[in-house]
């Protein structure tokens, strides 16, 4: 599986529950984390001439995955330009890798919605992509700087199981996907 986390701060709370997600894969899976860091923003004049090194890595990794898992920060209502600009550039074509993916997601925020309404502008750029996203468990992480300690573990036992669930079911949907 692929991991892609939307935000870049160090102590970031969506990094965290990917690492947590890392920590808590059931046997037989493995969790990569890719970082967006060195992505540079959208270009089409840049894409005009090639796909940027680090874009083509990006590419080739979700191409490869058998699933994805996104952690989904809460910006303004929707996702974070991080993971919006990873996913445009992602996008293009030709062979646009998202295609026939099974994906889920999480999100974590001090707030009291948790990332839900960036989580529903998330899969809809996925259902545009043609990823087939996870319906259930939704893991939205609620008042995240109460359940995650200063050093960005997940010490909220609830939540570590909706996570756990969240990648057994995942498990289960991948091969569901890959049988067809
Ligand atoms: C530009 C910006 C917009 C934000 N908008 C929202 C929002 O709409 N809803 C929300 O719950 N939190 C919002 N927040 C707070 C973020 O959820 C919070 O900063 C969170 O810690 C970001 O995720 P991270 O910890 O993974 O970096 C916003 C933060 C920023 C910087």
């Amino acid at each position: 599986m692929l991991g892609i986390s939307g935000s870049l701060r160090k102590a970031s709370y969506n990094a965290a529950a990917l690492r947590t997600a890392q920590a808590l894969a059931p046997a037989g899976m493995t969790i990569e984390i890719f970082d967006l860091a060195p992505l540079p923003l959208y270009n089409e004049d840049v894409k005009a001439i090639g796909f940027p090194p680090v874009v083509q890595e990006l590419r080739a990794k979700i191409k490869a995955a058998d699933a994805l898992l996104f952690a989904c920060p809460e910006y303004n209502y929707s996702m974070s330009g991080v993971l919006k600009n990873a996913i445009d550039w992602a996008s293009r074509p030709p062979d646009q890798p998202f295609d026939d993916k099974p994906v889920a997601m999480l999100g974590a925020s001090p707030s009291a919605l948790g990332t839900g309404r960036a989580q529903y502008h998330l899969r809809q750029s996925c259902v545009f992509l043609n990823m087939h996203v996870l319906n259930k468990p939704e893991v939205m992480i609620a008042a995240a700087h109460t359940k995650f300690d200063d050093k960005g573990t997940l010490t909220d036992e609830p939540t570590r199981g909706f996570i756990r669930d969240l990648l057994t079911n995942l498990a289960a949907w991948t091969r569901r996907i890959q049988r067809h």
